[in-house]
C-alpha cells in the first residue's frame, strides 16, 4: 500500500469527530504556513490522480494546488469525456488502472454511489469529490472549518440550510456532520426540494437526530421578530430552534426548553443553487427558486449570521452581499487548499495502516435468485455500470406493512418490494408483515428473491404460493387463431410495413413477436425486423431476433410492441421508457394476445388477439410452446392460456416451506 493506508473518504461519516478536529488543526497550521509563503515536502514522492466526470473549479483545482503545496505531484483527467470513459470504459476498470499510476485518487462523478464503487475497486485511497446528489465530504470539511473559525465552535450553532436540499450533495454531507457536532439545523427547502428521507433516516438512526423544516415564509416570520411560530426539538439531542436557552459549549438539554423561551439568533445561512443537472424536466419547471439578499440580515436575530455557499452560485445569492463581512463564501472556497492539504497530511499520518470505518454498514443481502432487484433510483451507479455491479441491498425500515423495504447499498434509496420468493421452493408471495420472519430466514440461507411484479416472478420460473383452481381459456388452436387475427389487423392498419419494427417483451411477447413477423411475411412477403426487449432485472436490453441483424433501429420507425397479456401495465410502461431512451420512434403501437379489459390500465392496445374480460383478482397465464428448433431438450408442450385467482397473502400464524 505504500505510504498511504487504504483509508477512503466516501462519506463525511468515514471521518470521526476526532479525525475532523485533527484535520482542522493541520489546516490551521497549513493556512498560517501559506500566509508565510512556506514550501513543504511532506507529500514528496506521492502522486495524486484527479478523475472528474463532472465539471469543477474549486474542488479539483484546490485539491491539485494542495498536493503541489505539499510537495507531491498530480496527474489529472479534468474532462473524462477526453478519456477512455468516452469509449465505454467502466469506472471500476478506470480506477484499477489509475490506481497503478497514482497513490491517491480524487473522483467526482454524476452518479449516486460512484465514489463507493471507485473505493471498492481502486487499490489506493479514494477521496469523494462529489458523487451525484449524494455526498461531497471535502466540501463539508471546508464549510465546517470556516463556520468554526467564524463562530468559535460548532456545537450549539443554529444553521439555516436553504435551497435545493433534495439534490444538493454538499447539503447532505453537511447535515450528517452538523448532526454529529450537535448543531441545530433548520432546513429551508425551496420549491419543495426537501431533504430526502434517506438522509433523515440516517441521522435519526445514527445520531438520534431529527431536524426541523420550515418554509422560507416561516423563516422570514421568525427572523422578523414574530414569536408565534415556535419550533421544538423532536429528539433530546437537538436543541430548540431560535432560543438562547442552551449555552454554547455545553451538552444539549434532555428536554425541550419552555415554549415561551425568548428567540435567539441564527448563526449561519447556508445557501445552495438549484441542482438543475440532476432534475428531470418536470422538477426543473416547478415554482420559483429563492433569492437571498442583504435584507435577510437586517433583523435582530440574523444580523450576526454568516452567509455561506459552496459555490458556484447562479442567481440565488445577490452580488451586493459580496462586500459584506458576513459573506464568507469566498473564504470557504479559499479554505479548499489548506483543508485539502490537511486531509492529505492526515492520510499520511495514518502511516499506511487501514482504519476501521467509524460507521460499519449492515451486511448486504445475497440474492441467489435471478434477477436480483434493481435500485429504483435512476441516478444510482448500479443502474449505469450493470456489466459488473451486482445490485446490493440491506433490509430497511418500512411503515408500509404490505411492502418489504430494501435499502440500496450504493445510493441508500429505498426499494419497496411487493412480491418476494424463495429460491429453494420457487414459490412467490405477496409480501405482508406475517412474512417478515420467513424473509429474514431466507436472507440468512441466501434464498430470498424479490420481484417487482407477478409477471416478473413468473418469468423467473416462480409459482404462486397459493392460487385458486386454474381453468383453460384458450387451447393451441385458439392461440393460433388469435395470432392470425393480430397479424391481419396489423397488415390492415400499417400502410408501410417496411417502416415497421416488431419488438416483443421477453419472454412470451418475444415468442409472439416472431410468430407475428412470420405470419405477416407469409401474407405480404415483407419481413419486418424483429427484436426482443428484456425489461426485467437491470437495465432494459434489446436483442435482435433476426439472424445477422444489425442493432435495433428505433428512430423514425413505427414500433409494434408485443406482449402476451397486460396486467398492471408495469411491463409495457417500462418497455415504452426503454424505447424512448433508445430513440424517437415515429409511432409506438401495442399488440397483445389477450386483452383483459381493465379500464384502470393506462395503455390501450391497438391490436388484440382475443378479448377475455377478467376480474382484477384473477391472473391470466400464457404458456407457449418454444419455437421449432429452440430449447433442445426442453419439453415442447402445447400453447395454452389458463386463468386462476390471484396469489393470496399469508394468513396470521400460517407456516410456509
Ligand atoms: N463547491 C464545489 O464543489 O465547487 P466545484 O463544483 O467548482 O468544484
Amino acid at each position: 500500500m505504500g505510504r498511504l493506508g487504504k483509508n477512503d473518504v466516501v462519506s463525511i461519516e468515514d471521518l470521526m469527530i476526532a479525525d475532523i478536529e485533527r484535520i482542522f488543526e493541520l489546516a490551521d497550521s497549513f493556512a498560517a504556513g501559506l500566509e508565510r509563503g512556506e514550501t513543504l515536502d511532506r507529500a514528496h514522492g506521492l502522486i495524486m490522480a484527479t478523475l472528474f466526470y463532472e465539471p469543477s473549479t474549486r474542488t479539483r483545482l484546490s485539491f491539485e494546488s494542495a498536493m503541489h503545496r505539499l510537495g507531491g505531484a498530480v496527474i489529472s483527467s479534468a474532462d473524462m469525456h477526453a478519456s477512455s470513459a468516452s469509449k465505454g470504459e467502466t469506472l471500476a476498470d478506470t480506477v484499477r488502472v489509475v490506481g497503478a499510476y497514482a497513490d491517491l485518487i480524487v473522483v467526482r462523478h454524476p452518479r449516486d454511489g460512484a465514489a463507493r464503487v471507485a473505493a471498492e475497486y481502486a487499490p489506493c485511497p479514494v477521496l469523494n469529490a462529489g458523487d451525484g446528489s449524494r455526498e461531497h465530504p471535502t466540501q463539508t470539511l471546508c464549510d465546517l472549518y470556516i463556520l468554526r473559525r467564524k463562530k468559535g465552535q460548532l456545537r450549539g450553532l443554529t444553521v439555516a440550510i436553504c435551497g435545493d436540499l433534495k439534490f444538493g450533495r454538499t447539503v447532505h454531507s453537511l447535515i450528517y456532520a452538523l448532526a454529529r457536532f450537535g448543531a441545530n439545523i433548520v432546513a429551508v427547502p425551496y420549491n419543495g426540494m426537501n431533504v430526502p428521507d434517506y438522509v433523515l433516516e440516517r441521522i435519526a438512526a445514527e445520531s438520534k437526530y431529527g431536524l426541523s423544516t420550515v418554509t422560507m415564509e416561516e423563516l422570514r416570520s421568525l427572523a422578523g421578530g414574530i414569536d408565534a411560530l415556535y419550533l421544538t426539538p423532536n429528539a433530546p439531542h437537538q436543541m430548540a430552534l431560535f432560543t438562547s436557552e442552551v449555552p454554547r459549549g455545553v451538552a444539549p438539554p434532555a428536554a425541550a426548553p419552555p415554549a415561551a423561551a425568548p428567540p435567539a439568533a441564527l448563526d449561519a445561512f447556508y445557501l445552495t443553487r438549484l441542482q438543475r443537472e440532476r432534475m428531470n424536466d418536470q422538477e426543473g419547471a416547478a415554482g420559483t427558486y429563492g433569492h437571498f439578499d442583504v435584507r435577510a440580515l437586517k433583523t435582530s436575530r440574523t444580523h450576526e449570521a454568516v452567509v455561506m455557499h459552496p459555490l458556484p452560485r447562479t442567481d440565488e445569492l445577490a452580488y451586493e452581499l459580496d462586500s459584506d463581512p458576513r459573506a464568507v463564501y469566498f473564504e470557504q472556497a479559499a479554505a479548499g487548499v489548506p483543508v485539502r492539504m490537511a486531509l492529505i497530511a492526515w492520510l499520511l499520518e495514518q502511516n499506511g495502516t487501514e482504519r476501521m470505518r467509524p460507521v460499519a454498514p449492515a451486511p448486504a443481502i445475497r440474492f441467489k435468485a435471478h434477477p436480483a432487484p434493481r435500485c429504483s433510483n435512476p441516478g444510482c451507479i448500479s443502474r449505469h455500470e450493470g456489466a459488473y455491479l451486482v445490485p446490493r441491498f440491506r433490509l430497511g425500515r418500512s411503515s408500509d406493512p404490505s411492502a418489504l423495504a430494501l435499502v440500496c447499498e450504493f445510493c441508500e434509496r429505498d426499494l419497496k418490494v411487493e412480491f418476494v420468493g424463495n429460491a429453494r421452493t420457487h414459490r412467490y408471495y405477496r409480501f405482508d408483515r406475517n412474512l417478515y420472519g420467513y424473509v429474514r430466514s431466507w436472507i440468512e440461507e441466501g434464498s430470498l428473491a424479490a420481484f417487482e411484479s407477478v409477471k416478473q416472478a413468473e418469468e423467473s420460473g416462480y409459482e404462486p404460493y397459493r392460487r385458486g383452481p386454474q381453468r383453460e381459456i384458450m387451447n393451441a388452436e385458439e392461440v393460433a387463431a388469435a395470432c392470425r387475427a393480430l397479424a391481419t389487423q396489423m397488415v390492415a392498419d400499417l400502410p408501410d410495413l417496411a417502416a415497421v419494427t416488431i419488438v416483443g417483451v421477453v419472454s412470451h411477447g418475444a415468442m409472439l413477436a416472431m410468430r407475428l413477423r412470420d405470419l405477416i411475411e407469409a401474407e405480404t412477403r415483407v419481413r419486418p425486423p424483429c427484436a426482443a426487449l428484456d425489461v426485467f432485472g437491470g437495465e432494459a436490453a434489446f436483442h435482435p431476433l433476426d439472424d445477422g441483424a444489425a442493432d435495433l433501429e428505433v428512430e423514425d420507425r413505427t414500433i409494434v410492441l408485443v406482449d402476451d397479456v397486460i396486467n398492471s401495465g408495469w411491463t409495457v410502461q417500462r418497455a415504452m421508457t426503454a424505447l424512448w431512451q433508445r430513440g424517437r420512434p415515429a409511432a409506438v403501437k401495442l399488440a397483445v394476445l389477450i386483452d383483459r379489459g381493465h379500464r384502470a390500465v393506462p395503455i390501450r392496445p391497438n391490436y388484440v388477439g382475443k378479448n377475455i374480460p377478467t376480474a382484477r383478482a384473477e391472473r391470466v397465464q400464457v404458456r407457449l410452446a418454444p419455437p421449432q428448433g429452440a430449447a433442445a431438450g426442453r419439453a415442447k408442450g402445447q400453447d395454452r392460456v389458463v386463468i386462476y385467482s390471484m396469489v393470496e397473502s399469508l394468513k396470521e400464524g400460517e407456516g410456509v416451506e
